[in-house]
């Protein structure tokens, strides 16, 4: 099915910006370099007012509105047929702490754009289509992220909801309880769903679109992920006092072992990605030799097996190269490869080419809810280009007119892929 001109003419550019705009200032933040951002912890009080204006503009639509136990909310247009599988398609509303004002969010504010310029275009679909808000996709409080779609897919609660806590000490559950309360008014619906297909809107985050003066991402996959914690632990001692020949210092335990995974992680291609982003040190005072630390590793590759062996290896690497600590290394997030599904890139591809927007196949860097949606429905991801490649930063930036076209193309194609 071709797209219908009016379709195209109902997204507004201006309505999806405005919205964009007022949901920025939920968590306003700005940057080293005096940029907007956003600081929009899953499961806060800014998160629930973002929901709050999202159910706002839903409800205003005439969508029904539900939420889950954990907490992924969802806005309900209605096909011809009641009982057809859905199309589903959202992002997430949280943000990483020196987060952007599009990340995630766009995709959730897209999809409702997309349902709207269907309706006011009075293009009937026969499938319902859903607008997914997930819970906690960034893992920035609560680690790892994509928790309420990784949930969702596997109908059941994540586990380790009792022993995740954010830096304050708060359990996954503890914020969830309390989110639930403050939305106790909200019907509920059951964890998990068969849709017919699931298409994410999200801008690229990375340099390439822009680089290529291209205007539309199709995304083919997306790359893997193993998230670790990792513990040092030697003994306290005075650093004025004690020999360092006989030291148990965490610290320099951790320059050791981070030193040896730079080498095991090296690559000349520069596709692998290691990250040690987060680093915690205990007691934390100057003078004294630190008995503990904490740091984590974000591994990703897109090849199965270098995910596979270079991850296994983590462990013994920080073990042979520590000198006297202790070491605990955990896994708290393996997420391999996924290839995306023909009929929704071939739909998202369509749609540009139709609408005489330039696109190029692509995968992606970062992960996404859409990931975990594989297993049980054709997916796949529109990207639009991101100003300098910059996202987890205030500087992220997509004009109006890149993410309008963002929202033409992810409405042309749930209309088509809701007439399947
Ligand atoms: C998502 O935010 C990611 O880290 O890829
Ligand atoms: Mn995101
Ligand atoms: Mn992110
Ligand atoms: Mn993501």
């Amino acid at each position: 099915a071709s797209t219908a001109p009016n379709l195209i003419a109902a997204v507004s550019e201006r309505r999806q910006w405005d919205r964009l705009m007022e949901l920025a200032k939920l968590g306003a933040i700005t940057g080293a370099d005096g940029s907007p951002g956003v600081n929009r912890p899953c499961l806060s009080p800014l998160d629930r007012e973002a929901r709050r204006l999202m159910i706002g503009w839903a409800e205003g639509l005439g969508l029904s509105v539900t939420v889950d136990e954990i907490g992924n909310l969802f806005f309900r247009h209605e096909g011809t047929e009641a009982e057809a599988a859905p199309v589903l398609t959202g992002s997430h509303m949280d943000s990483q702490p020196n987060g952007g004002r599009f990340d995630g969010i766009w995709g959730v504010v897209a999809g409702l754009e997309a349902v709207q310029a269907i309706r006011e275009a009075g293009v009937s679909t026969r499938r319902p289509i859903e607008v997914v808000a997930w819970t906690n996709e960034e893992g920035g409080r609560f680690a790892p992220g994509c928790m309420g779609s990784m949930a969702w897919a596997h109908f059941k609660p994540a586990n380790a909801w009792d022993e995740v806590r954010d830096l304050e000490g708060v359990t996954f559950r503890q914020a969830l309880d309390e989110h639930r309360a403050a939305e106790a008014d909200l019907a509920r619906r059951p964890l998990g769903g068969k849709p017919f297909a699931y298409l994410e809107a999200h801008i690229e985050q990375g340099p390439l679109l822009e680089a290529e003066g291209i205007d539309i991402g199709v995304v083919t996959g997306i790359q893997g992920s193993r998230w670790f914690i990792v513990e040092i632990t030697g003994e306290t001692a005075h650093a004025g006092t004690s020999p360092v020949s006989t030291r148990r210092d965490a610290v320099q335990d951790m320059v050791r072992a981070v030193t040896a995974l730079n080498a095991l992680m090296t690559d000349p291609t520069d596709v692998l990605r290691f990250t040690v982003g987060q680093v915690e040190v205990f007691p934390n005072t100057s003078n004294t030799v630190a008995d503990r630390v904490r740091f984590t590793i974000d591994f990703r590759h897109p090849d199965k097996e270098l995910l596979i062996t270079n991850g296994d290896a983590i462990e013994p690497t920080i073990r042979s190269a520590v000198k006297g600590c202790d070491v605990v290394v955990t896994e708290r997030f393996h997420a391999l490869p996924v290839e995306f599904d023909a009929l929704v890139v071939d739909a998202v591809e369509d749609a540009a080419t139709a609408q005489g927007l330039s696109s190029r196949r692509m995968p992606s860097g970062a992960f996404h809810d859409a990931q975990f949606m594989v297993p049980i429905c054709p997916a796949g991801m529109v990207f639009v280009p991101s100003r300098n490649g910059v996202s987890h930063n205030p500087a992220e930036y997509s004009s109006p007119s890149q993410l309008a076209a963002g929202a033409r193309v992810l409405a042309a194609a749930l209309a088509e892929l809701a007439n399947r």
